[in-house]
């Protein structure tokens, strides 16, 4: 069964996700990891955003993986672990930029569908209810106030890579990012016709959960 999440930068998609994983006992796909994983590998590679021929020939030897340790789960980019390195603001705005490119939503979307494969699973993205699992069980859409997003992505900053941003900063960054995903021509962010959309602006995460695992549980 396939339950999946969208919804723009720093609503919480991920946490949320990660706990309903975990209490279902489903597997948890951070596809957004693998469009940073991706951003990461190709400007490692010197390939810009819209040089798709180079693209496809660099982009078969991208291997991303997702592995559990005692400290959670961790990406590895080919053999190298990645975890901490593909949060930064940058491979943010990068991530992004490649995710418009319909070549690498391409390769992604058939490294999503092969990963899931006949397993239970928590997919959390942009395109996940829209795109890559239209038949998903189970479709949200998270969103929340700007303000709210850049606060929440700040403090997850912090915790992840012990650094501090400027919320307003922070703000404008995801905005971008945000207009970049909702406006490309290939699997722009929108929710699904069939999706549960969930303003949780003034939710806490328990709440959140909680709302989630009820509509689950009364279908
Ligand atoms: O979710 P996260 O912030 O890690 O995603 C980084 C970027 O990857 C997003 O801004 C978006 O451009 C892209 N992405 C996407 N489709 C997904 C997941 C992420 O286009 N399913």
């Amino acid at each position: 069964m396939i339950i999946t999440i969208d919804g723009p930068a720093g609503v919480g998609k991920g946490t949320i996700a990660k706990i309903i994983s975990k209490s279902l006992g489903f597997k948890y796909l951070d596809s957004g990891a693998m469009y940073r994983a991706l951003a990461l590998f190709a400007d490692l590679n010197g390939v810009s955003d819209n040089d798709s021929d180079r693209l496809k020939k660099i982009l078969i030897d991208l291997h991303i993986q997702f592995i559990e340790d005692e400290e959670g789960e961790r990406v590895l980019l080919n053999t190298d672990d990645v975890t901490e390195d593909i949060r930064t603001n940058e491979i943010s705005t990068l991530a992004s930029k490649f995710a418009a490119n319909d070549i690498v939503r391409k390769i992604l979307r058939e490294m999503q569908r092969r990963m899931i494969k006949d397993k239970d699973y928590i997919a959390e993205g942009r395109d996940m209810g829209t795109y890559v699992f239209p038949d998903a069980k189970y479709k949200f859409y998270l969103d929340a106030d700007l303000k709210i997003r850049a606060k929440r992505r700040a403090d997850q900053l912090k915790e992840i890579l012990g650094i501090n941003m400027n919320e307003e900063n922070v703000a404008k960054e995801i905005s971008n990012r945000d207009n970049l995903d909702m406006t490309r021509e290939s699997c722009p962010l929108h929710p699904a016709a069939d999706a549960v959309i969930i303003d949780t602006s003034n939710m806490t995460i328990d709440e959140v959960v909680l709302k989630i695992k009820t509509v689950i549980d009364d279908a």
